[in-house]
């Protein structure tokens, strides 16, 4: 069999060789994939005795998505953009390099979710790893704006004007009084059930609240929302899965369907 697997430390919590063993059997795919704990101090030296065992591709995961960036032969234009790698194929001496998050999270919203980004308003809570791999997918959607709301303001604003369009960068405070149809969750806030400092009043027009974190049931974040009466609530177990699809089309040439790893690791939100 073809191996694949995903590295990261700690890794015991991973759902990746569930997604792809659920793949692979969808697909009629002849592969076995793996977890890997990495030494957080032998990234490359792990990675290279996973390719010295026939390891054809790998997906990372914290903390190593910036080893990974260092480690690649060929990045993406947005892998590069990213600062990060969340997928490698290799090939030879050739170590390719994407990252799927942020393509993950827009097919989440806009194919599996049906809500298209084009011509919304859209807020992002954050400006971290996570915001910086999902920008381009998401301007590529053509909102109507993108704002970017963070606590500290200044890294919203050098994120916002890495890309072009309509995207601009406020702290929290600023968001009183301003309406959105979509607000995306993309704080580290709900990993320590924290709240970040969001109005209320910017869920008053809004019908998509999403929350990148997944299995945290309903965070904080997605309790205010559903309090405001947002109709569609979602966290990123949708997205875990996209990403995952991408991975594996790309390795394998062919694209599994992710309806039943959605539902199989679905939390409902009560
Ligand atoms: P990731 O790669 O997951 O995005 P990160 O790069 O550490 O992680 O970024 C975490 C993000 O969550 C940051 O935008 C951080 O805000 P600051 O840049 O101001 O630190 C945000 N964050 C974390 N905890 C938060 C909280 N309790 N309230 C608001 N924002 C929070």
């Amino acid at each position: 069999s073809d191996k694949y697997a995903v590295i990261g430390n700690p890794i015991g919590h991973t759902k990746s060789p569930l997604i792809h063993g659920q793949f692979a059997q969808s697909t009629a795919q002849d592969l076995v994939y793996t977890a890997i704990e990495g030494p957080l101090d032998g990234f490359a030296a792990a990675v290279d005795a996973f390719r010295a065992a026939g390891g054809l591709g790998m997906n990372i995961t914290t903390p190593f998505k910036l080893d990974a960036f260092r480690y690649a032969t060929d990045l993406t234009e947005r892998a590069r953009r990213a600062g990060a790698v969340n997928a490698m194929k290799f090939e030879g001496e050739r170590a390719y390099a994407d990252n799927f998050d942020g393509v993950g999270l827009v097919r989440d919203i806009v194919h599996n979710m049906g809500c298209p980004l084009q011509g919304q308003r859209v807020l992002v809570l954050g400006a971290g790893g996570a915001v910086r791999g999902a920008l381009l997918p998401f301007m590529e959607q053509h909102p109507a704006r993108l704002v970017l709301a963070n606590r500290t303001l200044e890294k919203a604003r050098a994120l916002a004007a890495t890309i072009a369009g309509p995207i601009t960068a406020c702290s929290y405070a600023e968001l009183a009084g301003q309406q959105f149809d979509m607000v995306v969750n993309a704080t580290s806030a709900s990993l320590r059930a924290e709240l970040p400092p969001v109005p209320a009043s910017v869920f008053s027009q809004a019908h998509l609240a999403y929350e990148l974190a997944y299995g945290k049931g309903l965070t904080p974040f997605l309790r205010l929302a559903q309090n405001a009466g947002v109709a569609q609530l979602a966290d990123g177990v949708g997205m875990l899965a996209e990403q995952a699809a991408e991975a594996f089309a790309w390795w394998r040439g062919v694209r599994p369907e992710t309806r039943a790893v959605i539902e199989k690791l679905t939390i409902p939100l009560l």
